[in-house]
C-alpha cells in the first residue's frame, strides 16, 4: 500500500505570536479558508491508500478535526509524548506499516502549486520508491537559504546531500547550480528507511523501537520518549545514505516556516495590500503607518505585537523559547 504520512509536530515558534501552542501555524486558516494542513491532507488523500498522522498530545485533536474537514475519515494516528524530530517522527509511522508499503512523507505547512505536476512526480517518486530508493523532491533554488537542505544531483542521481549549510557554502552551491533545495517530503519503503535508519542511528532506531513497543493505543509513552536523541531524518539518513535519488519539482513549492517566506508568498502573489511604505509588510487589523525605517514586519494578534528586521525572521524562533521559559 502506499501511505500518505504527515508530520505535525512543529508548534511553528518562528512565526509567534500568529502562531502559538494551542493553535500551531498549520491549523490556522492562514490562506483562505482552509488550513496548510486540511490542504495537505485533501492533496494527498486520492494519491494515496491510507493516512496516517504522526502528531502530538497537544494537536491531535486538531488533527482529526481537519482530517474530517478533509474529506478523509479513515486515518491512523501517532501521538507523541513530546517531539523527538522526523527521523523517530518517520520510524513510528514505519514501525506501524509492513516493511514494503511505501510511505509518502510529507510536512504538514508547506503551500504547493500546480497539483497535476505535483501528481506526476508523486508517482514518479512511488515508482523509485519500489525499487529500494530513498526519493527526496528537489526545488530549484531562488537563493542562497540557509534554512534547507541541499541536494547535489545529476538528472535523479544523488552526488551529495547537505543538511542547513552556512552562508559561503550556500552561495557556492547556487553557483555551482546543479544543487536543488530538499523540499522536506520524503518517499519510500517502510523497510527500507528503517534499515538505513538502523545503518546509521543504531541508537535512534532503538529507542524509537522501545517507545513504540510501550505504546497504549495511539499514545506514545514519556519516559522512553525522551531517551531518543532528538536529530531530523536529514542528518540522520539523508546525508548519509548510497540509496538517495531525487525527483525535480516542476510544481510550486513554498515552505512558510517564516515571516520572511510569508512575506516572499505575498510578494509572488502580488498581494501588495499587505505592503506599506518604506518597504514594510503589515499583519494587522489596525491602521498602521512606517516613518522613517525599512524592511520592517509588523504582526499584530489580540494579545501580542511583533515588530522585526525582515532578516531576523528565523529569530522569532528565540522569542518564543524565551517565553515559554518565563511563562
Ligand atoms: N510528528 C513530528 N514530530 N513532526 C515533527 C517533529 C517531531 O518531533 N519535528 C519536526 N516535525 C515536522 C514539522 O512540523 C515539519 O512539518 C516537518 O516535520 C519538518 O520539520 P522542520 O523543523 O520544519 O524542519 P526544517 O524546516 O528545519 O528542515 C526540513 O525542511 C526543509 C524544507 O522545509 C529539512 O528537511 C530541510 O532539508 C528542508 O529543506
Ligand atoms: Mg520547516
Amino acid at each position: 500500500a502506499v501511505v500518505h504520512v504527515i508530520l505535525s509536530g512543529g508548534v511553528g515558534s518562528r512565526l509567534w505570536p500568529v502562531s502559538r501552542k494551542s493553535m500551531p501555524k498549520q491549523y490556522i486558516p492562514m490562506f483562505g479558508e482552509k488550513s496548510l494542513f486540511q490542504l495537505t491532507a485533501e492533496r494527498n488523500a486520492h494519491l494515496a491508500d491510507q493516512t496516517l498522522v504522526v502528531g502530538n498530545k497537544d494537536n491531535y485533536l486538531l488533527s482529526q478535526a481537519d482530517l474530517i474537514r478533509a474529506g478523509v475519515h479513515q486515518y491512523t494516528e501517532v501521538i507523541e509524548a513530546a517531539p523527538r524530530n522526523t527521523a523517530a517522527a518517520i520510524a513510528f509511522a514505519a514501525f506501524d506499516l509492513k516493511s514494503d508499503d511505501v510511505i509518502l512523507v510529507t510536512p504538514s505547512d508547506h503551500i504547493i502549486t500546480d497539483e497535476d505536476a505535483y501528481a506526476k512526480a508523486i508517482a514518479e517518486s512511488i515508482q523509485l520508491a519500489k525499487e529500494g530508493y530513498l526519493v527526496t523532491f528537489g526545488i530549484k533554488p531562488s537563493k542562497p537559504e540557509t534554512g534547507y537542505g541541499y541536494i547535489e544531483h545529476n538528472g535523479n542521481e544523488v552526488i551529495a546531500f547537505r543538511e542547513k549549510p552556512n552562508q559561503s557554502t550556500a552561495e557556492l552551491f547556487l553557483e555551482q547550480g546543479n544543487f536543488l533545495w530538499n523540499s522536506g517530503m520524503f518517499c519510500f519503503q517502510a523497510g527500507i528507511y528503517l534499515e538505513e535508519l538502523k545503518n546509521f542511528e543504531p541508537e535512534i532506531y532503538e529507542t524509537s523501537l522501545k517507545t513504540w513497543e510501550a505504546r497504549s493505543n495511539a499514545f506514545l509513552p514519556e519516559t522512553e520518549t525522551m531517551l531518543i536523541p532528538s536529530v531530523s531524518i536529514d542528518y540522520a539518513v539523508m546525508e548519509r545514505s548510497e540509496k538517495i535519488k531525487v525527483v525535480e519539482a516542476t510544481f510550486g513549492w513554498s515552505d512558510l516556516g517564516s515571516f520572511e517566506s510569508i512575506w516572499e508568498h505575498w510578494e509572488n502573489q502580488g498581494e501588495v495590500h499587505h505592503f506599506k511604505q518604506n518597504n514594510c509588510v503589515v499583519g494587522s487589523t489596525k491602521h498602521v503607518e512606517f516613518l522613517g525605517v525599512s524592511n520592517l514586519m509588523l504582526v499584530e494578534t489580540p494579545d501580542a505585537i511583533l515588530v522585526l528586521d525582515k532578516s531576523n525572521s528565523q529569530d522569532v524562533k528565540k522569542i518564543y523559547e524565551r517565553l515559554e521559559r518565563e511563562i
